[in-house]
C-alpha cells in the first residue's frame, strides 16, 4: 500500500501530515492498517518458519538472540537479527524496497536508507525489554524504526510502552528518570499496523503474560541527502 505524493493517505485515511506532526511532537505515530492483510499473512508465515527453525529444528546462529531459562531445555528466543539475510523472500523484499521505504521517506521528508532489520519475538513468558533509547547520535526526526505488527499488541502480551516527547530530550538524558517523570503511553496495535518511532524515543515493553506469541518486524530507516525544507 504505497504512499504517493499525489495520494498522501495511509490505509486508515490518516494523512501523512498528521503522521509527521505526531512524529515530531510525540516521537511516534501509528499508521493503522498500512500493511495489506495478504502481505501480513505471507510475512507471518515466513516469521513462523524462521521461529520453527529454532524451536523445532534446533537451528542456532548468532543472529538468533536467545537466553537460557532454568529448568527449561529450550532457550528463550527473543530476536532474530539480520532478518533480511535469513532466506525469507518476502521479508527480504520488504527490507529492499517498497511501501515501508515510501512511508519512512514521507514522514522524514527525505530520501531514506534502511539499515537494521529484525524480528521481535515476544514468546509467552519472555522477559520484559528494559526501557531504552535505540540511539541518540542523530538529531530528532532523522532516523525512525518502523515496526510491522504481525500480531495484535496489547498490555497482556507486552506491548510497547513509550514516553511521548522524550525524543526531544538531550542525548545524555537519564532513561529511568524520563520513565518515572512520564508521561507514559501504551502502544496498542492490530495486525497490519505500522508503528513509526524516532530512534531517540524512550521506550520499552512489558512481560508477555498471555498464552500467545507476539511478533513484529522492525526496520530502521535514516534520512540521507537533503530534506524537503524545514
Ligand atoms: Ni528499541
Amino acid at each position: 500500500m504505497a504512499i504517493a505524493e499525489s495520494n498522501p493517505k495511509v490505509a486508515d485515511n490518516t494523512d501523512v501530515a498528521t503522521l509527521i506532526r505526531r512524529l515530531r511532537v510525540d516521537g511516534y505515530a501509528m499508521a493503522r492498517g498500512f500493511i495489506h492483510p495478504h502481505t501480513r499473512q505471507l510475512l507471518a508465515a515466513e516469521g513462523d518458519a524462521l521461529i520453527g527453525r529454532f524451536t523445532r529444528d534446533g537451528y542456532r546462529s548468532e543472529d538468533y538472540w536467545c537466553y537460557d531459562v532454568a529448568n527449561q531445555t529450550l532457550p528463550m528466543l527473543y530476536r532474530v537479527h539480520n532478518l533480511e539475510k535469513q532466506g525469507a523472500q518476502r521479508i527480504a523484499e520488504l527490507f529492499a524496497d517498497g511501501p515501508l521505504h515510501q512511508l519512512a521517506s514521507a514522514v522524514l521528508r527525505s530520501p531514506v536508507v534502511a539499515s537494521v532489520c529484525a524480528m521481535i519475538v515476544k514468546t509467552p513468558g519472555v522477559a520484559a525489554v528494559p526501557w531504552h533509547r535505540d540511539r541518540t547520535n542523530v538529531p530528532p526526526t532523522n532516523a525512525v524504526n518502523l515496526s510491522v505488527f504481525l500480531d495484535e499488541a496489547s498490555p497482556e502480551n507486552g506491548c510497547i510502552e513509550v514516553v511521548p516527547g522524550s525524543h526531544l530530550q538531550p542525548d545524555d538524558a537519564d532513561v529511568d528518570q524520563a520513565r518515572s517523570t512520564g508521561p507514559h503511553a501504551q502502544v496498542l496495535a492490530a495486525p497490519e499496523d505500522v508503528l513509526i518511532h524516532d530512534v531517540r524515543l524512550v521506550h520499552g515493553s512489558g512481560d508477555n503474560t498471555s498464552q500467545s506469541i507476539r511478533r513484529s518486524i522492525v526496520i530502521e530507516f535514516s534520512s540521507v541527502g537533503p530534506t524537503h525544507g524545514e
